[in-house]
């Protein structure tokens, strides 16, 4: 049962002293009891608000239970119903039961029964919602493993290990494809909130108008089209952590109402007054530089500073190079499907270290995987690597051999201006801005070399 849920229940009885009994021992802080005395009563009450529990007795004045039990069903599938049947007419409750209801009690009940049965409906709607919801989001629990020596790997192990037990919020940046993900979930997994989910949002894929309802949810009615209440992201991720991903891109109407949320805790669902409280921790990423975004005005300065206490940067990997032999070693047992594993040749080793990776990780990880399948013979050969890669990496052994010759500036300014010409498929605008000079001085240093 999520903690912060209360119940909702209706009870459709003719019997005033049923009604009465039931509102009187069930109500309290997080039941709710409301009370119809027809069939007809129950059913309007039924469709003006979302109810989790329904006591349904089976003989109505003015209808038959079983058919009234298909309509509340129907209309409201995650709704319990729980069938209120006289002594001797357990054949009713029973294909009731078949229909669809809960359980049955028998009058006269006790109270003990009742309320167990109750509580009992009440856990399985929450857990039916609760699925569904889980469903539509992304939820992991794959288990993280962040490979790597370097320095920079070693200080962010140490901080998410420091971090990851406090309930503080941190902010994950670094580029596209350096591990941001692979960071948060560690820091869920090394957390007391281990055992509860790991929600994961991309901002960027919560459509603008209804992102107020996807993070807090909203009640039946709330807006046209809200047939039926709906718990947010926020139920989901109780007791657990939310991680909002690519967080540069919260439109500034709900960085407000998010800011609201990570200072006092609560929220609001849409369309409800009631004030519902959060137990969530909350961390984000992004790769873009969030104080270049607050000073364009485009992200919310207290914001930025709420979610910026604890900030974990990720170096690119063309910074960490010393990283790249040990992920490769991970990534070739990870595709291996070759024993003993996969050889890789020096200059194969060389091409991948002077490569840029503009892609960080996740393109090493699918060089190698690509390399993995052209591979023969378990031997990873410069054919199996990406044609441009490939061609790059001889570029830059050339232009490293050059350098390791001492040839005089001029020579190597002509090597180094034709490389970046290749690399750029003979742009010279962009061959200009890559050197830093104006086009009009590549244009004059083309004509010099007689390029
Ligand atoms: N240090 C690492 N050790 C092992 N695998 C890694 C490491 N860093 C990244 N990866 C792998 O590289 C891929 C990309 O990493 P991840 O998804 O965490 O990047 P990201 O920073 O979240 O990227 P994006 O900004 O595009 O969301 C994943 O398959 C991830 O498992
Ligand atoms: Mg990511």
């Amino acid at each position: 049962m999520t903690p912060n849920s209360s119940m909702l229940i209706l009870v459709i009885d003719d019997e005033d002293y049923i009604r009465l009994l039931i509102k009187k021992e069930l109500s309290n802080n997080y039941r709710t009891v409301l009370a119809a005395s027809s069939a007809k009563e129950g059913l309007s009450l039924f469709n003006k608000k979302t109810f989790d529990v329904v006591l349904l007795d089976i003989r109505l004045p003015d209808g038959d239970g079983i058919e009234l039990l298909d309509n509340l069903r129907a209309s409201q599938p995650d709704c319990e119903v729980i069938i209120i049947t006289g002594h001797g007419d357990i054949e009713s409750a029973v294909s009731a039961m078949k229909k669809g209801a809960y359980d049955y009690i028998t009058k006269p009940f006790s109270l003990e029964r009742l309320e167990l049965v109750v509580d009992k409906a009440f856990q399985r709607v929450c857990l039916q919602r609760e699925n569904r919801l889980l469903k539509q989001f992304q939820v992991s629990n794959k288990q993280p493993i962040l490979i790597g020596k370097s320095e920079s790997i070693k200080q962010i192990k140490y901080l998410i290990q420091k971090v990851a037990p406090t309930d503080a919020p941190v902010l994950i940046t670094g580029e596209s494809g350096t591990g941001k993900d692979i960071v948060a979930r560690l820091i869920h997994t090394q957390s007391l909130r281990k055992d509860k989910h790991l929600i994961i949002k991309n901002c960027a894929t919560l459509q603008k108008e209804l992102i107020r309802s996807e993070l807090f949810g909203y009640i039946k009615g709330a807006y046209t089209g809200a047939m039926q209440s709906q718990d947010g992201l926020i139920v989901l991720a109780q007791g657990g952590t939310l991680f909002l991903d690519e967080i540069g891109e919260l439109p500034l109407d709900s960085q407000s109402a998010l800011l609201r949320l990570l200072e006092n805790k609560t929220y609001r669902r849409v369309g409800e007054k009631q004030e519902r409280y959060a137990d969530v921790r909350f961390l984000f990423a992004t790769n873009k530089d969030l104080s270049e975004e607050v000073k364009a005005g485009r992200f919310n300065e207290a914001l930025y500073h709420r979610i910026n206490v604890i900030k974990i940067y990720i170096p690119p990997l063309r910074e960490r190079i010393e990283d790249i032999p040990l992920l490769v070693e991970y990534f070739l047992s990870q595709f291996s499907t070759h024993n003993p594993s996969f050889i890789l040749s020096e200059d194969i080793m060389q091409h991948l270290l002077n490569y840029h990776w503009p892609g960080n990780i996740r393109e090493l990880r699918n060089v190698i995987e690509r390399a993995v399948i052209l591979a023969e013979n378990g031997k990873i050969t410069e054919h199996c690597l990406p044609t441009e890669m490939a061609e790059k990496g001889k570029i830059n052994l050339k232009v490293n051999s050059l350098i390791s010759n001492l040839l005089p500036l001029q020579t190597i300014e002509k090597q180094y201006i034709l490389h970046v010409l290749e690399s750029v498929s003979g742009n010279r605008s962009k061959a200009a801005e890559v050197l830093g000079i104006s086009r009009k001085t590549l244009y004059r240093k083309l004509k010099e070399y007689l390029l």
